[in-house]
């Protein structure tokens, strides 16, 4: 396995710039996700690294090789991409032999590396199938067999599980994670899905129109967003933005605040420490384990909040919301950076706050 470096590199596409002066340092033996909107330039910087794509400006380091103009097959670098991009004629041992096969590797060696591999990967039973006999999830598994099958330094993923249904997808990337943790892979996993990003990785590269937004551990980006945009893409409803003079008198509209639903809780009674808006319920949407409650402002914009049981509310009320007020983001109404929180987390929150997260 080995570290990925990429040192102030730019790449176009003749005269549109796609990637602008990225560093990101990713770990030998790593989990670290791309993750933006489509075209923010994932797969080219994917391909970038694989070596598929030159890159314009900059330096990217394999451990401590320079890749310069080093073409893929001498980069050790294995790629699965979104299409798995199986061999339709081949069975599935030999896709996943495949690579092993270009290098002219003693027959004895293939088939014990295939057979680790297949082991591995739950396929000792589908060995003999073509790719048309699998189901999704399973040709997954077989372009993953595939890109591991040579040991190689870092596995990249072009979002490897976007063609599977949504409880597959759950599965496949506990198995991705599994695997990667077994064998200290490197990986480098694209995704848009931002929940996909939150789970895997150790840490998150979040891009936007190519230019590189936050470089953090997951939680880091879900708390302490590096802009508005990463606040945004980041979790499940959407933040709030509200009016900087809402936290009452110490900001002016020149600043937002930024407040995750599921942190603006309905209550009784605000405590001391929290920031308090009060509305009209406008709908309630039951989600499960939450639910969510779109409330009207004074001002008539709608906040997501989030209460865990909606018996007892009715359209129409009148609501009191809450938020610790660590839990609430300031940001630069002009910029978008963010520039703080309203007040310093402490270790424990209070027995008010306690009760509050509980909706009392
Ligand atoms: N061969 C090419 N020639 C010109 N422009 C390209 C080429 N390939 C990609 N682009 C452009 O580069 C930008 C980045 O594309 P890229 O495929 O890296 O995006 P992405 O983040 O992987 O998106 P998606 O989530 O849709 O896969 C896009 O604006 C795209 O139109
Ligand atoms: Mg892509």
């Amino acid at each position: 396995m080995a570290s990925i470096s990429i040192r102030n590199v730019s790449k176009s596409y003749g005269r549109t710039p796609v990637l602008h002066r990225l560093e990101i340092d990713i770990a030998d033996g790593e989990f670290v996700s791309f993750l933006g909107p489509s075209g923010c330039g994932k797969s080219t910087l994917l391909f970038c690294i694989a070596g598929l794509e030159e890159i314009t400006v900059g330096e990217i380091r394999l451990g401590d090789r320079a890749m310069g103009r080093t073409p893929p097959r001498d980069r050790n670098i294995a790629l699965v991409f979104q299409d798995y991009a199986l061999y339709p004629h081949m069975r599935v041992r030999d896709n996943i032999a495949f690579p092993l096969l270009q290098q002219s590797i003693a027959a004895e060696t293939v088939r014990g590396q295939v057979a680790w591999a297949a082991e591995l990967l739950g396929l000792e039973t589908l060995l003999d199938r073509l790719p048309a006999e699998l189901s999704g999830g399973q040709r997954q598994r077989v372009a993953v067999g595939r890109a591991i099958v040579r040991n190689p330094a870092a596995l990249l993923m072009d979002e490897p599980l976007s063609n599977l249904d949504a409880s597959l997808r759950v599965r496949m990337r506990t198995e991705i994670k599994r695997l990667q943790k077994e064998l200290g892979l490197t990986v480098v996993f694209v995704t848009h899905d931002q929940e996909e990003a939150m789970v895997l990785s150790d840490r998150i590269a979040v891009l936007d129109g190519g230019v590189l937004q936050q470089f953090a551990e997951p939680m880091t980006v879900y708390r302490e967003p590096a802009n508005q945009f990463v606040a945004s893409f980041i979790g499940s409803p959407q933040m709030n933005f509200l009016p900087g003079p809402m936290a009452g008198g110490a900001l002016d509209d020149r600043s937002l605040l930024g407040v995750r639903p599921h942190d603006l809780v309905p209550v009784h009674r605000a405590p001391d420490g929290v920031l308090a808006v009060e509305g009209t319920l406008a709908l309630v949407e039951p989600a499960g384990p939450v639910t969510y409650l779109d409330v009207a402002l004074a001002d008539g914009s709608l906040v997501k909040a989030t209460c865990a049981d909606p018996r007892g509310h009715q359209p129409g009320e009148r609501l009191t919301l809450a938020v610790p007020r660590h839990r609430v983001s300031i940001f630069d109404a002009a910029s978008g950076v963010r520039t703080g929180a309203l007040a310093v987390a402490t270790g424990e929150d209070s027995n008010d706050m306690k009760a509050m997260a509980h909706g009392l």
